[in-house]
Order: C-alpha cells, then sequence, then structure tokens
C-alpha cells in the first residue's frame, strides 16, 4: 500500500477523521457497550462519524463484522476501522491481575499471556490492545497499581518486553496478533497522595532513571502504539507534552508509532488551565505530536479551521495520518477488514481447555505465601470450614477483565473438595451475625479457611483508597478464630498491597490477589501443597498507610535512620518504625532454602569486562520448590545520589528436595551506570555495592571498584 498517494486522495475532513476515535455504538445505534466514561454526548455528526479511524472497545466477532461493514458502505474512503481496546490480563481466559503476575518473576508467563489474550482478542476483531499498563507503583492507595507491574523499573522493564512481544508476535499481519500500546506516558504511577487522575511533579533525574524504564522497554520492544497519560509532566499535561512525545519519543527513542490520547484526556487539558477550550486543545495536541484523540471531539470540530487559516501546518496533520494508516496497513486490514474476527474462531479459541490451563499455571506461581507457621500445606483428613465475605466468591477475575465472565469460575469450596479436601462448613456472613448454633459449628473445625481481601471494585481506575486496612472490619475474622481458639488461614483476594498488622496473628497468610479464571482451582493446590507457592512480592508492604510511599529503592538522604541507633536528628516517626511489613522481594515457600557463600570473580571491574556472581542455593527440605533470587547493587558514590539498593538481575529455579544449584549472574559497567535528565546513560568509575539474597532485606554483600581506564 502506497500510504502517501493514499493520503493524497483524501479531503480533510477525511484525514482529520483518521484521529478520531469513538465507541461502536455510534456506527450501530443498538450497540450500547460499557465504555469507561460517557461518550455518548459528543454530539458528532454522521458524516464526522462516517469518516472516524478507529473504535474503542467491541464485545465479539458478530458486532465487529456489523460495524466494520456498516462503516464501509457508509464511507467514501473504504478505509477500514482499526479496532482498539483494553486487553489487560486475557480476553475471556483470565490470568492473573498484572500485579499478582509480577510476583512470579517468570517473565514467559507474560509472554504467554500476551499471546493467549492476543488469540482470544483477535477472534472478535480487536487489533490493538491498550496494554501493557508499565507505570511504576509504589503508591497502594492509587486503585491502578492492581494493573501494573509493581515498584520496580528492572523487573518493569523485563516484563513489559516479554508482553509486547507476546501480543506483537513475530508479524502483525497474521490473524491472531494484536499491536500493542503502552501506556501511560509518562509517569502516571507517581500521582500525588494516590489519588487517581492527579498531579505528578518529579526531577528528570528520577523521571528517567526510574519512571521511562517501562515505556522505553516497550518500544524498544516494539510496541507499536502508546497512550499519553492524564497527569501534568513538568506542568504540562502529558497529552500535549512536546517535550515527551517529540523530544523523547520521537528524537531521542526514534518511535515511529501512533501516539494516543487517553479517554478524553485531550478536552480535559481545559481543566488542567491550559487550554480555553477544544479549539486551543486542538492545536496544543496537533503540535505536541498526539495523533489519535481518544473520545474527544477537538480535532474533529477544529482542526480544518486551523489549518485553513494557517495557524497549523498542513504537515503536522498528514504525519499523523501517515502512522495511522501505516498501522492499518502493517495489521493488514487494507487486504481484510475483518481479520480475525469469526464466530468459529471464538468457539474454537475462547476459553479453551488449553487456555485454561496456562491461567492454572500462571496463577500457581503468581500467589504469595506472606506468613506460614507451618500449617500449610493442609495436612490430610483435616475438617475444615471456610468464612469470610469471599467464602463463596467466584469474583476472581479482578479489574480490567470486562470480556471475562466471573459466573463461569469455580468457588474455594468446590475446588478444594476436588481435591478431596474435607469442607465441612462455608459461610459468608458477617461474624456478629453468627449464631450460638453456627459458632458449635465452627467449634468443631480442625482449623479454619478466612477467605478475605476487597471486592473487584475496590481497585482499579479511579477506585482508590484512603486507607489500606482490609475494608469492612474483616480483621474481626482474625480474632473471632483466636477466640475459638482454632487456627486460621487466611486466603487473601484483593488488588493493592494492603495493611495486613492487625491479621499477623492468622497462622497462614496466602496473598492470592485476583488470579483469573483458574484463581480458585490454582488456590486449592497451592493450600494443599499440589503446588508449592513461589511468588515474591513486588510491591512493599507497609505497616501503616502513614508510611506510605515506602519502596525498597528509595534514596539515603543525608540523615538516614539506622535501625537499632538511637538518633534523634534523623528521619524517622514518633510512632512507628521506618521498616516494611512485608519487603520487596518478600515470598515463602515450602520448602527451605540455605544460601551459601556469594562468589564474585573480580573486584576490580574494568569498562568492557564483566562482573560474574555466583551463589549456591542448597533446597534442604524434603519438599522440592521454587526459589527467585535477586542480585541487587548500590554505587556508592556518584555525581548523583543513587538508592540504597536497585535490582539488576533475578533468577527463579526449580531446586529439588536436598539438591543445590548454582544462581549465577554477570554484570557490565553499562549495568551500573544511570541516566541523566536527558534520559542519557552515565557510567562513573566508583565503589559499587553488589548484594544478593531472597528479598530486598535479606542480602548479603561485596564491594567492587569500577575503573576507567582498561587493563592493559
Ligand atoms: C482510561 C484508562 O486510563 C486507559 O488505561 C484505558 O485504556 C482507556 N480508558 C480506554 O478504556
Amino acid at each position: 500500500m502506497n500510504i502517501n498517494n493514499l493520503i493524497k486522495t483524501l479531503t480533510i475532513e477525511e484525514k482529520i477523521g483518521q484521529l478520531l476515535q469513538i465507541a461502536p455504538f455510534f456506527f450501530i445505534q443498538e450497540l450500547e457497550k460499557e465504555v469507561s466514561g460517557n461518550i455518548t454526548d459528543l454530539g458528532l455528526t454522521a458524516s464526522k462519524i462516517f469518516k472516524a479511524g478507529s473504535v474503542l472497545g467491541i464485545g465479539n466477532a458478530t458486532e465487529m463484522i456489523q460495524v466494520q461493514k456498516r462503516y464501509l458502505e457508509k464511507s467514501r474512503h473504504k478505509i477500514p476501522l482499526i479496532f482498539m481496546a483494553d486487553i489487560i490480563h486475557g480476553y475471556q481466559t483470565i490470568f492473573p491481575i498484572p500485579l499478582a503476575l509480577s510476583t512470579s518473576w517468570n517473565p514467559s508467563l507474560f509472554h504467554t499471556m500476551a499471546k493467549v489474550s492476543a488469540l482470544e482478542a483477535s477472534t472478535a476483531g480487536i487489533h490493538v490492545t491498550f496494554a501493557p499498563m508499565v507505570d511504576i507503583t509504589r503508591d497502594p492507595r492509587w486503585g491502578r497499581v492492581v494493573e501494573g507491574l509493581g515498584e520496580d523499573p528492572y523487573l518493569n522493564r523485563i516484563m513489559t518486553a516479554q508482553m509486547v512481544k507476546g501480543f506483537q508476535g513475530d508479524d502483525l499481519k497474521k490473524v491472531g496478533h494484536l499491536a500493542s500500546c503502552v501506556k501511560h506516558f509518562a509517569a502516571y504511577g507517581a500521582v500525588e497522595a494516590g489519588r487517581d487522575y492527579n498531579t505528578v511533579d518529579m526531577s528528570r533525574t528520577r523521571l528517567f532513571n526510574e519512571y521511562m524504564q517501562g515505556y522505553h522497554a516497550a518500544i524498544q520492544a516494539g510496541a507499536r502504539m502508546i497512550m499519553t497519560s492524564f497527569n501534568v509532566v513538568d506542568g504540562v499535561p502529558a497529552t500535549v507534552n512536546k517535550h515527551l512525545l517529540r523530544t523523547v519519543l520521537r528524537e531521542t527513542w526514534k518511535f515511529d508509532g501512533v501516539t494516543i490520547s487517553d479517554y478524553d484526556s485531550l478536552h480535559q487539558i481545559i481543566e488542567h488551565g491550559v487550554a480555553e477550550n477544544d479549539s486551543e486543545a486542538a492545536i496544543l495536541g496537533i503540535k505536541a505530536g498526539l495523533d489519535i484523540e481518544m473520545a474527544s471531539i477537538c480535532y474533529v470540530n477544529y482542526l480544518k479551521t486551523h489549518i485553513e487559516s494557517g495557524k497549523v501546518d498542513m504537515a503536522l496533520l498528514d504525519e499523523a495520518v501517515y502512522r495511522v494508516l501505516k498501522l492499518k496497513d502493517d495489521l493488514g486490514l487494507f487486504e481484510d477488514p475483518y481479520k480475525g474476527a469469526s464466530t468459529l474462531r471464538e468457539q474454537a479459541l475462547v476459553r479453551c481447555e488449553d487456555h485454561l490451563q496456562k491461567a492454572k499455571e500462571a496463577a500457581l506461581e503468581s500467589a504469595v505465601l506472606l506468613t506460614n507457621d507451618g500449617i500449610l500445606p493442609l495436612s490430610k483428613n483435616k475438617k475444615i470450614g471456610i468464612i469470610g465475605p469471599y467464602a463463596k466468591t467466584k469474583q476472581t477475575n479482578g479489574p480490567w477483565s470486562w470480556h471475562g465472565r466471573n459466573d463461569l469460575n469455580q468457588t474455594l469450596e468446590d475446588s478444594l473438595k476436588h481435591l478431596g479436601v474435607d469442607i465441612l462448613y462455608v459461610s459468608d456472613q458477617k461474624v456478629e451475625s453468627y449464631t450460638d448454633e453456627e459458632i458449635n459449628v465452627l467449634k468443631q473445625m480442625d482449623l479454619l479457611i478466612l477467605a478475605l481481601g476487597e471486592n473487584e471494585r475496590e481497585s482499579g481506575e479511579a477506585h482508590n483508597r484512603s486507607d489500606i486496612k482490609l475494608p469492612r472490619h474483616q480483621e474481626e475474622y482474625v480474632s473471632f478464630a483466636k477466640r475459638i481458639m482454632k487456627p486460621s488461614i487466611v486466603v487473601l483476594y484483593h488488588g493493592r498491597p494492603l495493611d495486613l498488622t492487625n491479621i499477623l496473628s492468622a497462622n497462614a497468610i496466602l496473598d492470592a490477589y485476583f488470579l483469573g479464571s483458574m484463581a480458585n482451582q490454582a488456590i486449592a493446590e497451592l493450600l494443599t501443597g499440589i503446588h508449592n507457592p513461589s511468588g515474591k512480592l513486588t510491591m512493599t508492604y507497609p505497616k501503616s498507610i502513614g508510611q506510605v510511599p515506602l519502596y525498597y529503592n528509595h534514596l539515603n538522604t543525608g540523615r538516614p535512620k539506622v535501625k537499632g541507633i538511637d538518633n534523634e536528628f534523623t528521619g524517622y516517626y514518633l510512632d512507628i518504625d521506618n521498616e516494611p511489613l512485608f519487603p520487596f522481594g518478600h515470598g515463602l515457600s515450602y520448602a527451605s532454602f540455605f544460601y551459601g557463600q556469594m562468589r564474585l570473580d573480580r573486584h576490580d571491574l574494568h569498562f568492557h569486562e564483566t562482573l560474574k556472581i555466583e551463589v549456591d542455593v542448597t533446597n534442604t527440605s524434603e519438599i522440592d520448590g521454587h526459589e527467585i533470587v535477586q542480585l541487587y547493587m548500590r554505587d556508592l558514590a556518584a555525581s548523583i545520589s543513587r538508592p540504597v539498593k536497585e535490582l539488576k538481575g533475578f533468577q527463579k529455579h526449580w531446586i529439588k528436595s536436598k539438591e543445590t544449584i548454582t544462581y549465577s549472574f554477570q554484570l557490565t559497567p553499562d549495568d551500573l551506570g544511570f541516566s541523566d535528565e536527558q534520559g542519557h546513560l552515565i557510567i562513573e568509575p566508583g565503589r559499587f555495592q553488589i548484594m544478593v539474597g531472597k528479598d530486598s532485606e535479606h542480602v548479603q554483600s561485596e564491594i567492587i571498584r569500577l575503573h576507567e581506564e582498561v587493563k592493559s
């Protein structure tokens, strides 16, 4: 397809139309599908609608075919619509929420999740997914931590790349692959006070060293689109931020894909106070390098006048249209506008056995055993009761799974019974409503499983909390179990780190997040020890909301509080210590692992050399299991202050009972560097602390020196 020639045949209105994204019901009024926000009152005319370039969200193949057909019949130029949707952690086979999946520290699971999601979503004729969401998340109040990959830039980068590759496959033209739209550019994860859509303000050094890494990794992995964020960066809304969209994206990162606003975010720059009206917003958007506007009508209503009056150069419009049409061409839509959409493919692929099995395998690696006094794995022939608000829950898909069906999921009771566990009592009543008779029944049990947490609507977009304790007095279940002297195992369904301080007296806590379509089957296999838990936290769990933001890779400050040393004029609280409840990287196994002494092949490292680090880990228990070993480093003196620890590598190996495995890592001088304010790598010689351990707190360390000159 010669895109430049095609552009020449388009009227100015048709060109502008390519930059408009609206919901499917505009094309077929009966298709009133729910999308986030109200898009019904945009006041668009039929003439504008049938020039639009893309569609936000679609339910299934029949709907997609109907919309595309209607559009092609009515539009003059017959350029197919491109269909985009939020396929975040599954289409109908739902995988664990991204935060949970990240606790697997298994990048290949992200690849699998994305590949399966793309295959299923393609059956509905979806061409682009608004994923991955790579915003660094360090504030558990923010509801959107559920969609993110945690607080660490390195882990984020690795998992992001796998997701993009999984969605896009080797050739976008082939049926079954989706173009990936990474989001939300930039720094959306740093919204003040964890309140969605709030202001972001940070130094450029921090921006590049921490927050930019995921977006860049996605682009390096080939992501074809990028979505702007709702927040400001340097005071300018990201959607019209020229520095972000032109200098960083186009000039520095050489991104040649499509940029898109978030939902209505071009119009919302008026609320931000940087444009008087939609007309001004249109100018700012196109000049900044924003290609598609999602669910607002600034371009479609005002760009033409601005181009005709000479305020906006036609070349800016043409370059944006070129990128959109190029994507359509690369996706093969000119050859087949209905690409992939097929009810037969839907029947064969959606929620098929193979996909469900893969979702279960992912779920098995995505739960974190936070505490365990030895009560788990469950021993045989115990009489067990399941109580708590989620005792009967099938709502395990979690936020951003709008094609998924919770009603097809199993309850924990069914899953455990299927494994032969004696579940004798199940109740989701409140503690205070138990009758004496019910209490007597519970007293007959050998132990209680407490199904606690948050519901699906308590995290996700716009679902922030100022208090991160278990909602609705659920801590009472733990005290109740104590009161009737029954051992208790907490199974936590939730979307964000919680303050679990008041439930530590439970005998075990299994952090199960929202594990998707096969959640309860996986939880049952973990509780019974058919599978050994191996997940490790990717967000720090605080002891109190007052400690937030709390993350392991912080700067040291000039007056750091040293644990155990009483020094008034240091950074601490009068009423709580600085330590987290559970640190980044924490997670238990039913096996026990012994770490040998770490070995470095050198303590003097020269540029162009590689440092090798090894540690032997022995499974000293009778149970086989995975162990994730983490490599951290600290730059002890640099031209800017560097974090007290930065993850630089990790490995997850299966270690059989009594076996020893050597974990080997490599670091090059590049790995020891950092970004300057423009995002360029700086490598400075000097001393570095190299650390290896089972989590971010329990590490052994050695010092090395990086020398500038090449060894002769
Ligand atoms: C708003 C959300 O911020 C974004 O992540 C999502 O992709 C769009 N809505 C479209 O649903």
